[in-house]
């Protein structure tokens, strides 16, 4: 069992943006795949995403991770179209509507 999580942490990358020692973001990467994009709504807009999403990338990068995926909300579509995502398809859960988008990285797109 500590073998199995030892190998999990080694494939997930957590980011948490900091700013006068609170957490106001974080982002993560589980293998190819982007998750828990969050900021907090009195910090949106003002690049701390666009920060974590570089983080990420560059964690990608030094994994060999060529393309990223991510299941992305209609709200922040517009944000990962921004840091290049394109769309793949959508999803629906139950009443839950989600977008399917994908973004091929190089070692030199930082
Ligand atoms: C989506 C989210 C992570 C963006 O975080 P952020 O720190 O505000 O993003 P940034 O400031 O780095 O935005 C960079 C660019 O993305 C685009 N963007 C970001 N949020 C946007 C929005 N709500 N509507 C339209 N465009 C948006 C803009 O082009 C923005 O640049 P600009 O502010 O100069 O116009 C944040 O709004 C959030 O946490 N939303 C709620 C949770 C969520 O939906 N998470 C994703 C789960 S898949």
């Amino acid at each position: 069992m500590p073998d199995k999580v030892a190998a999990s942490l080694q494939k997930w990358h957590a980011f948490t943006a900091v700013t006068d020692g609170l957490v106001v973001g974080t982002a993560s990467l589980s293998d190819h795949v982007v998750k828990s994009v969050f900021v907090h709504p009195d910090f949106q807009r003002r690049g701390v995403a666009t920060r974590l999403m570089a983080a990420v990338e560059s964690a990608a990068v030094a994994n060999l991770v060529r393309r990223l995926d991510v299941q992305s909300s209609i709200t922040a579509q517009p944000f990962y179209a921004k840091c290049g995502f394109v769309v793949v398809r959508e999803e629906t859960y139950g009443e839950e509507r989600t977008i399917v988008m994908s973004k091929t990285i190089s070692p030199t797109s930082e």
